[in-house]
């Protein structure tokens, strides 16, 4: 694949997306990836800057969390992408390739945050965002928890911060039978029985309030990490993605990436999403497929 972070602009640029051709005659709507929504000061300068140089003035704000900028004449589409390198602005993937992975802030800011959101989008960015020859377009969603906020389930492939909660008084943190567990679980999944929490875990949904409200620190976290879903996506026939993994770390995440990304060139037809994949041969064999080594 050419490299599209450099300045010179050739056909293979063009191609590879980041240039949208628009309904109007030479313009183009450049798109800028924007890795897990964050941009810096300065790079938002610098688009104010070449919209108003080479656009219309303004930028549209895409639905993954990207920036566009509208109404750029084929004839600056070079000296845009120059100006953009100079803060380290890249374009964007279109058409079959690994799309600029979504992410909320997770642990980052968010108060609900169990999982590190910013980080597992620049590992996983890092080893596979704009790959090429894939059967069809492929988006990665990660939010850091089960309030679900980036929508992880409406991506090819969606990670979401869990916690399992657990009492555990070994090291001296002792339960003061104060009720704020059984208070603050959304789904009536605590009660308290003989002073002491009982988690039932097959209504809990592991967003990890009890630990985090626990004044003791005597409930904390038994299993947590990432659920995974598989097979989501929009469009004119949308589908959430099916629950795939539970609890798995960072680092098994971003090697699932690669397994799953395989197994999906292995088996899907030219132009079929990964969930279309799916629903064709089911989630087992998709798993199984996903866990062999001969692929
Ligand atoms: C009180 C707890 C919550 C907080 C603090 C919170 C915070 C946020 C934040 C910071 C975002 C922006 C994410 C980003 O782009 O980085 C967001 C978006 C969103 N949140 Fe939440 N959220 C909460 C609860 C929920 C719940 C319970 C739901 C659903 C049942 C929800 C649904 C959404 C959705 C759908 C979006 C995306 C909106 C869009 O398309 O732009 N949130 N939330
Ligand atoms: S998904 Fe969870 S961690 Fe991410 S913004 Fe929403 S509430 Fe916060
Ligand atoms: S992790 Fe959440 S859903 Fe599960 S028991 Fe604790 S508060 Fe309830």
């Amino acid at each position: 694949m050419a490299d599209r972070t450099g300045p010179t602009l050739d056909l293979d640029i063009l191609k590879a997306g980041g240039l949208i051709k628009q309904r109007q005659p030479d313009l183009f709507s450049v798109r800028v990836r924007a890795l897990a929504g964050n941009l810096t000061a300065g790079q938002l300068a610098k688009l104010g800057e070449i919209s108003t140089k080479y656009g219309k003035g303004y930028v549209h704000v895409t639905m993954r969390q990207g920036v566009e900028i509208p109404f750029v004449h084929l004839d600056n589409l070079e000296r845009v992408t120059e100006e953009l390198d100079e803060v380290g602005l890249k374009l964007g993937a279109c058409g079959p390739r690994f799309r600029v992975i979504t992410a909320c802030q997770g642990v980052s800011i968010c108060n609900h945050g169990l999982g590190d959101t910013e980080s597992l989008a620049k590992k996983i960015d890092e080893r596979y965002y704009g790959r090429s020859g894939l059967p069809h377009k492929f988006k990665v969603g990660i939010a850091g928890c089960p309030n679900a906020c980036i929508k992880p389930q409406e991506n090819d492939l969606g990670f979401m911060g869990v916690a399992q909660p657990i009492l555990d008084e070994s090291d001296g943190a002792e339960c003061i039978s104060c009720g704020i567990c059984e208070d603050v679980c959304p789904v009536k999944a605590i009660q308290l029985v003989d002073g002491k929490p009982e988690i039932d875990l097959t209504k809990c949904v592991n967003d990890g309030k009890c630990i985090n409200s626990c004044p003791t620190g005597s409930l904390r976290p038994e299993r947590e990490g990432w659920t995974v879903f598989v097979g989501g996506k929009f469009g004119k026939h949308p589908q959430l993605g099916w629950v795939f993994d539970k609890f798995i770390s960072e680092e098994e995440a971003v090697e699932l990436v690669e397994k799953i990304l395989k197994a999906y060139c292995h088996l899907a037809h030219k132009r079929e999403r990964l969930g279309e994949l799916i629903n064709r041969i089911g989630l087992e064999k998709f798993r199984e497929a996903v866990q062999s080594e001969q692929i």
